[in-house]
């Protein structure tokens, strides 16, 4: 692991989350103070992001170089106060309403907390004098793309979800930050991250519960849609070196990826042979907002931010079960104890 040459001071919104968490985790081991902004909201359970906290609280440096400010970031007052009362060197801009599916349902919270709040970060930003921002942008950005893997200078003006449209706003608000302010970004397109603390609701996580559980997998259309999968740490890795080009001045938006695609019916296949479970599936029409294929061409960050995916997803896998099968273990394990 590389280690930055000075320790610096990072806001990290959205820390409390499933990717955040996993910054923030990194970002105490290599000496940095990290400060969370997180509204703990219900869009999935917000104890699991209690829970994700804690963990950075018992971090071992966690009680010097930690500290969380509870607070929605369309709160002006609570960011001002926020950056007046620190000195932060870097953004690291997480928080949003993240899901495709989700955002055609409630459009306007989706533009709301996206696009308003990432305009807010990058203003107090520019006030507070903090000049570099690393944001997490979305491969839905590519809506239906018609060259594949999918390249950062593709065009991107297809989008096809309320919420692939909130994140390319977010990369067009990072942009003009850059050329008026001066502000140095990096805005990175994650591709279906998964591993330990995914969201629940997420594909990976929410099948291995309904395979667990013997209930039936929704899939829609025929199973032959594609995703490229990232597994978390690798995410992570790009994410830090991201901070490190960031610091170094321009903009610069990079797609994290695995570099490889995987069919929904394979990903079952792999989740049912790591559960040692048989899943019912339970076959449903195509979702409006899905796209058929997601595919990283990563050869802008492997050449740029040294970024090179570790995990395969066959591993990747292995490695999320185990921990399902861990924290499920923990859970009920607690319930019981609770009951007693
Ligand atoms: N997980 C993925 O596969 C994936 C893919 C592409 C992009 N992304 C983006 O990466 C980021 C992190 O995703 P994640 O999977 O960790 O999601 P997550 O929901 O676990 O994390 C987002 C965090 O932001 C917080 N948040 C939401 N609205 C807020 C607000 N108004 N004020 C303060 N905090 C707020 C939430 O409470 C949550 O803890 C998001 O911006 C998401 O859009 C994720």
């Amino acid at each position: 692991m590389t280690l930055p040459t000075t320790a610096r001071h990072v806001l990290v919104t959205g820390g409390a989350g499933f990717i955040g968490s996993h910054c923030c985790e990194r970002l105490l081991d290599r000496g940095d103070t990290v400060t969370v902004i997180d509204d703990f909201n219900d869009f999935y359970d917000p104890a699991i992001k209690r829970r994700n906290v804690a963990l950075l609280v018992s971090h071992r440096d966690g009680a010097r170089r930690f500290r969380l400010v509870e607070g929605d970031i369309r709160d002006r007052k609570l960011l001002r106060s926020t950056f007046d009362g620190a000195r932060f060197d870097a953004i690291l801009h997480l928080a949003a309403m993240a899901g495709v599916r989700p955002s055609l349902e409630k459009p306007d919270l989706y533009f709301d907390v996206n696009v308003v709040g990432t305009s807010n970060i990058l203003e107090e930003a520019r006030r507070a004098g903090v000049r570099t921002f690393v944001f997490g942008s979305s491969s839905s950005v590519y809506g239906v793309n018609e060259s594949v893997p999918f390249r950062e200078d593709d065009p991107v003006e297809k989008p096809i979800s309320p919420y692939a449209v909130s994140k390319r706003a977010g990369e067009l608000l990072a942009y003009s930050h850059h050329r008026l302010y001066g502000t140095s970004c990096a805005c990175l397109r994650f591709f279906t991250v998964y591993g330990p603390r995914q969201r629940p609701e997420m594909a990976i996580h929410r099948f291995a519960t309904l395979i667990e559980e013997g209930r039936g997998v929704p899939v829609y259309g025929d199973g032959s849609a594609k995703r490229d999968f990232t597994f978390v740490s690798d995410v992570v890795d790009g994410v830090v070196a991201a901070l490190e080009f960031a610091a170094r001045g321009g903009y610069r938006i990079f797609n994290l990826g695995e570099s490889r695609t995987v069919e929904l019916r394979e990903l079952i296949t792999l989740l049912e042979s790591a559960l040692g479970k048989r899943a019912v599936i339970d076959r449903r029409p195509d979702q409006a907002g899905d796209v058929p294929i997601t595919f990283a061409d990563v050869s802008r960050a492997r050449a740029e931010l040294a970024y090179c995916p570790r995990v395969p997803i066959e591993e990747g896998i292995r490695r999320f079960v185990e921990w399902f099968r861990a924290e499920r273990a923990d859970r009920s394990g607690a319930a019981r104890g609770g009951r007693g």
